[in-house]
């Protein structure tokens, strides 16, 4: 028996990355998923592969931008499967280049970050609960980011919106919880999936793992897992919680690794 054996997951962003590792765990522990994504083509790859290790699971567009494709992937995943147990709002979108601090950033950035990182997770919700207030309860879980708990010199608009993440996972807990819906973030370190390693240069690989209490990155899987146990009724007391997965990067004095190399 798995651990969400029999459950039913619409996985946002699942072609890729975070989103694939927790497809794919869903699927390892009895789960069968819905792939929702901008690319196609790696959605369907990821399912065939899933179906190929002995899973289920298949790959549909989506486009978290769209209300109208948010609609239609929560629905495509009801008709397929009978109803929606677990809903992963995970698509979220970084710029290094427009996104920047608060007096130069381009503002159809805020914008175009607000819409997918934030807006996109309301929608997915919305049309979702419905469902599982018919099936009797189910558990949706967010991709926020640590960016959601500091300031920091650039990527304000990732910042706030992942922020905003964080809040509103605690308003859908408070509004659905009597009808057994929990709601649940989890919020990312740096995570070497290839966007990031194709976004980050080796200079700022390093700072952050300076600046992470264990001595190495997170992986596609630490995010994943947690998912997977959000997913699973081994969290069912757990709602309106954001789970830090980060390595301990915002856990002490921020000043530690600089206070270490001056004791030596
Ligand atoms: N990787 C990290 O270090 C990190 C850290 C903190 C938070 N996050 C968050 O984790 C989530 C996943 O990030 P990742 O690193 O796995 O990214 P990724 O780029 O590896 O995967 C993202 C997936 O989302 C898809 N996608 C992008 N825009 C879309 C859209 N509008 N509609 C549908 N699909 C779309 C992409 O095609 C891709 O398959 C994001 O919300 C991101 O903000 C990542």
């Amino acid at each position: 028996m798995g651990r969400v054996e029999g459950k039913i997951a619409l996985v946002t962003g699942g072609a890729s990355g975070i989103g694939l590792s927790a497809a794919t765990l869903l699927t390892k522990e009895g789960a069968k998923v819905v792939i929702g994504d901008f690319n196609v083509e790696g959605a369907t790859e990821a399912a065939e592969r899933i179906i190929h290790s002995g899973g289920e699971a298949i790959g549909i567009f989506l486009d978290a931008s769209k209300e109208d494709s948010i609609k239609k992937a929560v629905d495509i995943t009801v008709e397929k499967y009978g109803k929606i147990d677990v809903l992963y709002n995970n698509v979220g979108l970084t710029n290094l280049q427009k996104d920047v601090d608060v007096v130069n950033m381009d503002l159809e950035e805020w914008d175009r970050l607000m819409n997918v990182n934030t807006k996109s997770v309301l929608l997915g919700s919305r049309y979702a609960i419905p469902h599982m207030i018919k099936a009797g309860g189910g558990s949706i879980i967010n991709t926020a980011s640590m960016a959601a708990f500091a300031g920091d010199a650039t990527r304000s608009a990732y910042g706030a919106s992942k922020a905003a993440v964080v809040n509103l996972t605690r308003y859908i807990a408070a509004q659905y919880g009597k009808n057994n819906i929990r709601c649940n973030s989890v919020a990312p370190g740096l995570i070497l999936t290839p966007a990031a390693k194709n976004n980050m240069p080796e200079p700022v690989l390093s700072i952050f793992e300076k600046y992470n209490a264990l001595p190495y990155h997170g992986e596609a899987d630490d995010i994943g897992y947690t998912v997977l146990f959000l997913a699973s009724d081994e969290s069912k007391f757990i709602t309106g919680q954001t789970i830090q997965v980060e390595g301990g990067h915002y856990m002490a004095n921020p000043s530690i690794a600089d206070f270490q190399a001056l004791i030596g």
